[in-house]
């Protein structure tokens, strides 16, 4: 796999104390540039996407975008377009899209992401995987060496039925075949601790890696030939461009 090409914008400006919702932003906005009237958007899903949506509502109203249709990736997002006054359609009417902005949970120096920290995996890879340009927004804490290698949750949706045969399946398939351990832990919420319910009405479960996966290609086939799995949340050769936002400034990753 070639490595992606890079460049630095503001790279020799001094470094300024921002938060990381700023730097959020930063990349946000910068993505925004890209967006052309006429175009028909995917929407993306998480805090450094919705700065984006509302950048595009921002223009829109300022007339300096016209014609532009937006495809959420949730319904949260859906519920901010439409208050932003956005207007909406989906991937029925629009099987193909100019473009998507989407925040992500880490991203690899060959631009293959973990999503779905946020729970929108499945709607978010089906409008993105239908885009000819998907641009990911990240601060720099996003940058892995390699997905799930720091420990922190790769997601898969699974059906709700009968998860625990799943999560169970999911677990042994990586100490089995990947010779990894991992741990697999149905994702909850609420005081009750009840099991996190997706747009789609399916739960998560989370798995959490002790090294690096290794083949991510052979990783990803085997957790979808899983019955009850619905999808995961590694995307792995779909980003076009990722954006990075840093306390040097801004840098461009493109395939
Ligand atoms: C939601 C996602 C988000 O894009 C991801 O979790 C990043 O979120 P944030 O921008 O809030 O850090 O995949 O399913």
């Amino acid at each position: 796999e070639s490595s992606p090409m890079e460049a630095s914008i503001q790279a020799s400006a001094p470094p300024t104390i921002l938060t990381q919702d700023e730097l959020k932003k930063i990349a946000a906005y910068k993505a925004v540039e890209f967006v052309e009237s006429g175009m028909v958007l995917g929407l993306g899903t998480g805090s450094t996407a919705k700065h984006a949506v509302d950048r595009i509502a921002e223009l829109l109203h300022q007339g300096k975008l016209t014609n532009i249709v937006g495809v959420p990736t949730s319904k949260k997002t859906q519920e901010q377009a439409i208050s932003l006054g956005i207007p909406l359609s989906d991937l029925n009417e629009h099987p193909v899209l100019d473009l998507a902005i989407d925040g992500a949970d880490e991203v690899d120096p060959y631009l293959n992401l973990v999503k779905g920290r946020g729970g929108s995996l499945l709607r978010e890879k089906m409008v993105e995987s239908a885009c000819k340009k998907f641009i990911v927004i990240v601060d720099q804490t996003k940058l892995v060496k390699s997905l799930g290698g720091t420990g922190d949750a790769v997601p898969v949706e699974v059906v709700p039925f009968c998860w625990k045969f799943t999560e169970t399946r999911l677990q042994r398939l990586f100490e089995e075949k990947f010779e990894v351990g991992c741990v697999a832990k149905l994702r909850v919420c609420g005081k009750n601790g009840e099991p996190f319910v997706t747009d789609n009405m399916n739960y998560i479960v989370d798995l959490f890696f002790e090294k690096d996966i290794g083949d991510l290609e052979a990783a990803s086939d085997e957790i979808l030939r899983l019955a009850g799995v619905v999808e995961h949340g590694m995307f792995l050769n779909m980003a076009t461009t990722v954006i990075v936002a840093g306390e040097y400034g801004i840098t461009m990753k493109t395939k």
